[in-house]
């Protein structure tokens, strides 16, 4: 008898910045052997362009014609996701946190959100990925079979960031991190579309007090429940 093909699921993992979505979206990638789409590092290679355009938001036809004229590339190369804007790799230069505040500009925009919706789509139309963002399991991958919303109160996912921009070596305080964070969020939860709110059937998990490895494992006993049950 041929064994039955299972198609590989979507995990959709939804949640404000600093919540951990990344570091765990990644590892439970690897141990599922599926792709890694970081959905936020498309609209911040897209807020790069607009900020070299000096491009105004309010223009949409001026807005238009860049978002045609952009590409925008997630590549995996080495086991590391890439980001190529314009063929040009830009994966850390959209980390700076003017680009942090620009993208979450940007992503209030419905045609840059039409556009990289578009683009979401095709990568995960053959299913085996783990999204990141704020929309994917409400608008881009309403259908995914594993929805997270992955939450932490804001002081410990302030300081998160606090510690990785440092890391990378910005000049950065703890209460500034806090304020443009919080900033940001607002914009997110509040823009008119594609707010970032939890999906209806989504699992939320608050990781403030819990590491990576706790978080990764219940998102594993979700994505166990889906696939016993496709079987
Ligand atoms: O996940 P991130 O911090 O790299 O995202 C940067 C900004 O991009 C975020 O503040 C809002 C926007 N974004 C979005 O609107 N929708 C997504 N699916 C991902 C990110």
């Amino acid at each position: 008898m041929r064994a039955k093909r299972v198609r590989k699921l979507i995990v959709a993992i939804d949640g404000p910045a600093g919540a951990g979505k990344s570091t765990v979206a990644k590892r439970l990638a690897k141990e599922l052997g599926y792709t890694y789409m970081d959905t936020g590092a498309m609209y911040r290679a897209f807020a790069c362009r607009v900020m070299e355009e000096g491009a105004n938001l309010e223009d949409e036809k001026g807005l238009r014609k860049l978002l045609r004229d952009t590409n925008i590339a997630l590549v995996e190369q080495d086991g590391r996701l890439s980001i190529l804007l314009d063929g040009v790799d830009a994966t850390d230069r959209i980390r700076a946190p003017e680009v942090s505040q620009w993208a979450s500009r940007v992503s209030t925009s419905k045609i840059v959100r039409q556009r990289m919706v578009e683009l979401q789509r095709d990568m995960g139309s053959r299913g085996g990925v783990v999204a990141e963002g704020r929309d994917i399991g409400t608008v881009v991958f309403p259908h995914a079979e594993v929805k997270i919303y992955l939450d932490a109160s804001s002081q410990e996912r302030a300081r998160r960031r606090f510690d990785e921009l440092k890391d990378e070596g910005n000049q950065v305080t703890m209460e500034a991190t806090l304020e443009e964070m919080e900033e940001r969020d607002r914009r997110d939860k509040e823009r008119e579309i594609a707010p970032l709110r939890k999906a209806e059937d989504a699992v939320v998990i608050d990781s403030t007090h819990m590491g990576v490895d706790g978080v990764v494992a219940r998102i594993m006993q979700e994505v166990n429940k889906k696939i016993s049950a496709n079987h």
